[in-house]
């Protein structure tokens, strides 16, 4: 890159297969970052973009750390890489003991992995695996929701509840079936948790009927719905999926890819909505985005039901990836660990959660805003559709970037995640970036 001739410049962008992206449209009219610090990433030419979703959802500390570089490089120079099946490191030991200081009380056995998606298909595994070890393999059914993304790997894809994801891949994928959506009209605009809605847990109890609860593995739901656009469960919703859990037998497998370290206003969406789950996942902010990372946490009887079945000498559970609790992202997440209890991090979030919701919800006179949600620091701001599902949302992302403000956009809905360590003069710079931005249009 770096031609004098502009059609050069395009040719020189080919090769990069981006994703989730707008290729043709972007190799044209590319939108980059070059550097980051703190709540601000840098164009280029050296225009200042305030970060309102956190990478994507993972720089909960703010961008570029030294403390989390610091400890990467000294990792690096010390241990790069060990396989990590039948050897270890001990900073793998030490992360999931610390990992485990935040979870539920009893979730405390902690598998590493790189990236969401990969937490997503493990712990389906694990659920399958569980289950046959205790003498019911025919448990293989498993149930998801509407508006769900569990990532893109090939079961989170049969989870996955979003046609765009689905559509081109997930026709022959069996064994899922889909819960509604909690997005009623009546919530339109409630702020934290609605009142209404927590009857559509009764969809789990009629796949139970339908389907036999002795056949389902799992249900897997986000705490919150992230990706699609920020749908909090309704009151009473998650604990009754737990009931009809533990009534027929099943795992319930709580998605915290988005919803944990912080982002809900507490440790995990768990704590956050009080129901426990049997398996939790998570990724992103584990490291502060800064080195690819994952964990899924099962309760401890998941794991000594699956490790004690195993032979006294043999492998227990066939599943694990070359980078799983790779020396840099055990490195990265044990400096995140430290910034989290150092600097409450987790306590801040929740403290600035009202402050952030009111600006977001100011937005509500706005005649192109058709809804709002919001719980913790996370929150997503509907406009009304245009010409298409999805173009002015894609629009509008972009006249955000050229005016100096980055989120992440799904379809029409914008979703805003700011950094914890936002402080109001951040919040206000967001919200009022896009209240010029939306009142453009
Ligand atoms: C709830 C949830 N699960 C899984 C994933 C997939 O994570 P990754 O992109 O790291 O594979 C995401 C990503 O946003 C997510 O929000």
């Amino acid at each position: 890159m770096g031609h004098s001739d502009p059609q050069l410049e395009v040719q020189a962008r080919q090769q990069y297969w981006m994703p989730f992206s707008a290729n043709k449209e972007f190799k044209q009219e590319p939108r980059m970052f070059v550097r980051a610090q703190g709540m601000y990433c840098y164009t280029p030419d050296g225009r200042e973009v305030i970060d309102a979703s956190s990478g994507l959802f993972c720089v909960a500390a703010g961008h570029c750390r030294p403390e989390i570089a610091k400890a990467v490089y000294e990792q690096m120079s010390t241990l790069d890489y060990i396989a990590p099946f039948l050897r270890a490191h001990p900073k793998a030991f030490e992360l999931a003991s610390r990992v485990a200081e935040y979870t539920p009380e009893g979730m405390n056995r902690v598998f590493f992995v790189n990236s969401g998606s990969e937490s997503v298909d493990t712990a389906m595994k694990m659920a399958l695996m569980y289950h046959r070890v205790k003498g019911e393999p025919q448990r293989q059914l498993f149930i998801s929701r509407e508006r769900a993304y569990h990532g893109v790997n090939m079961g989170g894809v049969a989870l996955a509840g979003m046609v765009n994801n689905r559509r081109a891949f997930g026709v022959g994928l069996a064994g899922v079936y889909h819960m509604r959506h909690t997005a009623l009209p009546e919530n339109r605009f409630v702020r934290g948790q609605p009142e209404k809605g927590a009857d559509l847990a009764e969809d789990l109890l009629r796949f139970c009927q339908l389907y036999g609860g002795e056949n389902i593995a799992a249900v897997f739901v986000e705490p919150t719905a992230g990706s699609f656009g920020c749908l909090p469960p309704p009151k009473g919703y998650l604990n009754r999926l737990r009931e009809i859990c533990d009534a027929h037998g099943i795992l319930l497998v709580f998605d915290e890819v988005i919803t944990g370290w912080g982002r809900m206003g507490a440790n995990f969406g768990a704590q956050a909505f009080g129901v426990t789950p049997d398996i939790m996942t998570m990724a992103k902010a584990i490291t502060n985005g800064a080195q690819p990372m994952g964990a899924v946490v099962a309760r401890q009887h998941v794991y000594d039901a699956i490790t004690e079945a195993g032979p006294e000498r043999g492998v227990e559970f066939f599943h694990g990836y070359t980078y799983s609790a790779h020396p840099a992202a055990c490195a990265a997440g044990l400096a995140m660990m430290d910034i989290i209890r150092d600097e409450r991090l987790i306590d801040r979030a929740r403290d600035m959660s009202p402050y952030f919701l009111d600006a977001v919800y100011s937005l509500k006179d706005l005649p192109i805003v058709t809804d709002i949600r919001g719980v913790g620091m996370m929150a997503a701001v509907d406009v009304a559709v245009d010409k298409a599902p999805g173009a002015r949302g894609h629009e509008v992302q972009k006249r955000l970037y050229d005016q100096g403000l980055n989120l992440k956009n799904t379809g029409d809905a914008l979703i805003l995640a700011p950094p914890f360590v936002a402080e109001k003069k951040h919040i206000d710079e967001i919200v009022d970036k896009l209240r010029k931005v939306l009142s453009g249009l």
